[in-house]
């Protein structure tokens, strides 16, 4: 026998059997018309695939599976798609986030439990990219990732409208008088007005930079728009690589590494991302065994400088950034600083990928020696009031106050806070800061985008667009703000931000990384010996969620997702 003969794939011990169970396995899928040689041995293609009318950033990926299937058909593979949960930003309640764990238990077991030898992940919508990944690397499987790519720029009376970004803008116009609603609600045609995913750099654009930036997928994944024939093309070149990785047994842990986070950790910063990056990498790496901690996205990332001239902290659209050569031009800025021999989806190395790499518009990507912002990266605050941790965007937020002390006004939910925050009576003022409590992991549940908290219409009219905010809360990654987010322990779980009360003084001081409650122990002793938590969800998955999910430091996974079981499935199902 040849020693150096391969093994048959995995999808042989379903397809190539010749007992009763392989005529079972394969019978039933011949009900689709597959000729005998599709089963002969050559690698099978699990397509998992997000498509929802209910998820519209992800309306388009029928059509992009087609392309896909193409290609692996064309580097003799055979693809098979398959659907998992998907997680529509825009119309998921209470919050798309408290599902991502969920979908990524779906995504691994429809891989296990399936005749895969590689697996392409569609990935668009904010949640649907973390939940493919987590699930994807718990069993270790070669993997390439493919976005669905960002909608056409938006556009409304002349100007550039940008997803979500122009809705806190134009809402707060509303809030101060300054724009009518007959005109707001004219601008709903004119900001999504193609396919694809959210247009600024939020958080499915940072996503999908995050991917790309990880090697996880081809380069120019994150940027082509979804419209552009280039975006079919890459789903076609991915389609025919993933069958040569197959080939290679390229898993996603040879990707996957320490060096990928590092390098993914620093392109966050360079591009300006999302703070949802922090949260979904955390649960990604926790999956694949890699030790990645809140503090290295500080250590690697804050003092970086942001390159990328793009909405929410900058001008420009995805649209405009493909035309400035993508996420590729950001890296070759910033090569120096990454590990360029990590090793990436195409079978090349991260340097080799960005030799001869363009920048055709140096407004849109800055050169690293003039960036659009200096030390922009995330930054990670601790104190009294976040032991564990708590998130900031300096690069969001209003420089004069990144140093600042005010009086505490608190809500104690995202209901009171709906409430009480028009009122004209409400004692507060733009030196104040605004506290939402119980919109963490457990005490929303699932963590919503709450955080960037709509500022009172009496600050509002007096032209002021920004304050401190604090909660245990995410924020979209289309906003900004001076907004402190992912407080960690969150008030359900009885952190410290469960006892401050309305007239507490806060510092926070970004500088320093610090963020402190001026409250004394012996007080917060007293009131936590008053504190009763708040009640938690009796059954179904918002039971399991609250029960199992972990801190936003950790990365709000379930504890018991966490690592990996692997490909084997030794039973079978008869
Ligand atoms: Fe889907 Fe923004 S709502 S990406």
């Amino acid at each position: 026998m040849d020693s150096k003969k391969k093994p048959p794939l995995r999808s042989q011990s379903w397809f190539g059997k010749a007992d009763r169970d392989g005529f079972m396995h394969r019978s039933w899928m011949k009900n689709q018309g597959y000729p005998e040689d599709l089963f002969d041995g050559r690698p099978v293609i699990g397509i998992c695939n997000t498509w929802s009318e209910l998820t519209p950033c992800n309306g388009h990926f029928r059509e992009l599976a087609e392309f896909v299937k193409r290609g692996v058909y064309e580097a003799g593979g055979f693809p098979l798609e398959f659907p998992v949960m998907s997680l529509g930003e825009t119309q998921l309640r209470p919050t798309a986030m408290l599902f991502r764990n969920l979908a990524s238990m779906d995504v691994e077991e429809s891989i296990r439990g399936n005749p895969s030898d590689g697996v392409v992940l569609l990935m668009g919508c904010d949640k649907t990219t973390p939940a493919l990944l987590m699930g994807a690397a718990s069993c270790d499987l070669p993997t390439i990732g493919l976005s669905g790519g960002p909608m056409l720029s938006g556009k409304f009376q002349g100007s550039d409208l940008g997803s979500g970004t122009a809705v806190w803008q134009m809402s707060e116009q509303v809030r101060a008088g300054k724009m009518t609603l007959e005109e707001f609600n004219s601008a709903e045609s004119c900001m999504h007005r193609s396919k694809g995913h959210c247009m600024t750099m939020g958080t499915a654009s940072t996503m999908a930079s995050m991917v790309e930036a990880l090697g996880v997928a081809l380069p120019g994944n994150a940027a082509i728009p979804a419209v552009d024939a280039r975006r079919t093309r890459q789903a076609q070149m991915t389609g025919r690589r993933i069958v040569e990785m197959v080939k290679e047994d390229l898993r996603l842990s040879r990707i996957l590494t320490r060096e990928a986070f590092e390098n993914a950790i620093k392109v966050n910063a360079a591009i300006g991302g999302s703070t949802n990056a922090v949260i979904h990498l955390l649960a990604v790496a926790g999956r694949i065994g890699v030790k990645l901690e809140l503090d290295d996205w500080d250590r690697l990332g804050s003092t970086l400088p942001c390159l990328l001239n793009l909405q929410p902290s900058g001008k420009y659209l995805m649209e405009d950034f493909y035309y400035a050569g993508g996420l590729p031009a950001v890296m070759k800025e910033i090569a120096h600083l990454l590990h360029r021999d990590a090793l990436t989806a195409n079978g090349r190395t991260v340097g080799q990928n960005l030799e001869d790499v363009p920048v055709w518009n140096r407004d849109v990507v800055r050169p690293f020696n003039e960036p659009f912002k200096a030390e922009a990266g995330i930054a990670i605050l601790r104190g009294n009031l976040a032991v564990n941790g708590a998130v900031i965007k300096p690069s969001a937020a209003s420089p004069q106050l990144l140093k600042h002390r005010g009086r505490a006004v608190v809500f104690e939910n995202i209901e009171e806070f709906k409430e009480r925050i028009g009122d004209e009576n409400l004692d507060i003022d733009e030196t104040c800061i605004m506290v939402l409590k119980n919109c963490g992991p457990r005490g929303y549940p699932g963590m919503a985008e709450v955080g960037n908290m709509p500022l009172p219409p009496k600050v509002l009219r007096k032209g002021i667009t920004d304050m401190v905010r604090i909660s245990d809360a995410r924020m979209s990654g289309t906003a900004y703000g001076t907004v402190v987010l992912h407080i960690s322990p969150e008030a359900a779980a009885g952190g410290t931000l469960a006892l401050v009360k309305t007239g507490d003084m806060i510092e926070l001081d970004v500088a320093a990384r610090r963020l402190h409650l001026d409250v004394s122990d012996a007080e917060l002793a007293s009131r936590r010996a008053k504190w009763s938590g708040v009640p938690a969800p009796t059954r179904g998955w918002y039971k399991l969620y609250v029960d199992h999910v972990q801190q936003a430091h950790l990365g709000a996974d379930l504890d018991i997702l966490v690592g990996g079981s692997g490909t084997d499935v030794p039973r079978d199902s008869h």
